[in-house]
């Protein structure tokens, strides 16, 4: 029987994680798997950069429970799973010329393959943070933008010749503005850089990385491989806080300063003015072969996406909001969501839908829903049992506030689909996982992970999200 409802039935949905959150089993099992280190190995050993001291070397295990977790998934009725691969587990120098561990590409190869036999789909980020650390000292990383684009080249044409008769969605990096401004920005993710000059050198060099490996997939491997390669943006619907001219021009110029400085260029061919006004030559100017490359170099928008800010014009000196000031306060003194473990999160839903509409009109692509999530206040400190259960007899924060606002995020989604016309084709939510700087204290995970003995318990909340889609994606 065939059932049509708001979403495509090639809708894909599931949970996603990254290399460096979820992979490590402990500092020996890293060390026999010959996975090179990264520079987020550099930054956890150093004092006082993670919150609670915790190591990207210890996380879930999932190296080694991959099976586990992928029956997990399926089991929950997930029909898709986003992951990341790590580079230096694949080549633990990162180097062109450097050797390929083995037991790198036989992890990724069984991990898709397992995929495939539990009817998952993978959905693949070349790039989530962890960076080869030997790159980083040869070079600068990110910094030397024609070593870094070869070598990067380079890695991701492996990951096509090893994966690609399997894996048909590829991201090239995931949230580039993080790379730039939290690594070599404000200095709160590795490689720990504070200025004012660099993020602007980095981002310009993972675009030019990004749009240099899309190309080569795009004409190079699409045709026999058969799939497709994009990038996902971190960015956040900025509401002006009152309907000033000048709190709107505001919202706009922190938009372009998170989304636009990547989208702009990649979909229509050249960075936010607001952004050339503000940075003057500090912002690199595209070459026309640069531009040209950059042309069509995503097939779709990858969004990650977690809360909504209100924008006020009002001076701060936060260079990488536009200089906007961000808040989560209403003229009359209310909030527009309810707080989470971290500062930053609000839960705002009509905010994620203004936001897919802003992506669709603005950019035109197909939008692919790579991350959302939710992190409890105080979620660490609960018991296991008191944390999966979304009702308790207990009124302890628990597990309800998730469902809560997945259930706001996923309607807001098929507002957006069924009544605005937006092009959504996927949404990942999350499992516990090491939250890099902030450690394993905030829990974001829809199962939950205890880090000792590595067990994984489905918290009530990625049941209710999975149902969901179940109900509402065509079959
Ligand atoms: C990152 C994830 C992270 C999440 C929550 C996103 O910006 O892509 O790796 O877990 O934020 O902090």
């Amino acid at each position: 029987m065939t059932i049509t409802t708001a979403l495509p039935r090639d809708f894909l949905y599931g949970f996603a994680t990254a290399a460096a959150q979820i992979e490590g089993g402990g500092a020996e099992s890293e060390k026999e798997s010959g996975r090179g280190d990264s520079i987020w190995d550099e930054f956890c050993d150093q004092p006082d950069k993670i919150r609670d001291g915790s190591h990207v070397k210890k996380t879930c295990n999932h190296l080694a429970m991959y099976k586990e977790d992928v029956a997990m998934m399926k089991s929950l009725g997930a029909n898709a799973y986003r992951f990341s691969i790590s580079w230096p587990r694949l080549i633990p120098l990162g180097g062109k010329d450097d050797p390929v561990n083995q037991k790198g590409v036989d992890f990724y190869n069984d991990l898709i393959d397992e995929c495939l036999k539990n009817g998952l789909v993978p959905f693949v980020t070349l790039y989530h943070w962890d960076l080869p650390l030997e790159l980083s000292k040869r070079y600068g990383g990110w910094l030397d933008k024609e070593k870094i684009v070869e070598d990067y080249r380079h890695y991701a044409k492996m990951c096509f010749d090893l994966f690609g008769d399997r894996v048909k969605h590829w991201l090239t990096f995931n949230e580039p503005w993080c790379t730039a401004v939290l690594g070599h920005g404000v200095g709160q993710f590795a490689p720990g850089h504070v200025s004012n000059t660099e993020p602007w050198i980095v981002g310009h060099n993972l675009l030019i990385a990004h749009a240099s490996a899309a190309k080569l997939y795009i004409e190079k491997y699409k045709s026999t491989q058969g799939g497709m390669i994009g990038i996902t943006l971190n960015g956040d619907w900025t509401e002006p806080y009152d309907d000033s001219p000048e709190n709107i021009e505001a919202a706009q110029r922190k938009m372009d300063f998170a989304l636009g400085w990547f989208a702009d260029p990649i979909y229509l061919g050249k960075y936010p003015q607001s952004m050339i006004d503000i940075l003057g030559d500090r912002l690199p100017e595209f070459t026309k072969v640069e531009l040209a490359l950059l042309k069509d170099s995503s097939e779709f928008y990858g969004c990650n996406t977690y809360t909504t800010n209100t924008i006020k014009a009002k001076e701060s000196d936060d260079e990488f909001a536009g200089f906007t000031t961000m808040g989560f306060e209403k003229p009359d003194g209310s909030m527009i969501g309810p707080p989470s473990q971290l500062g930053w999160l609000r839960d705002v839903p009509w905010g994620f839908r203004k936001l897919l509409n802003y992506i669709h009109q603005r950019y035109k692509k197909p939008i692919y829903m790579t991350e959302n999530g939710w992190s409890i206040k105080g979620e660490s400190l609960l018991s296991v049992d008191d944390a999966i259960r979304r009702y308790h007899a207990v009124r302890v924060p628990n597990d309800e506030g998730r469902v809560k606002y997945y259930q706001g995020y996923t309607q807001a989604l098929k507002d957006a689909v069924e009544k605005d016309g937006v092009d959504v084709r996927s949404y990942f939510g999350f499992m516990d996982n090491f939250e890099w700087a902030s450690g394993l204290i905030p829990r974001f995970g829809s199962v939950y992970v205890n880090y000792e003995t590595f067990e994984r318990t489905p918290k009530d909340s990625a049941r209710t999200l999975m149902k969901f889609f179940k109900d509402n994606v065509s079959r």
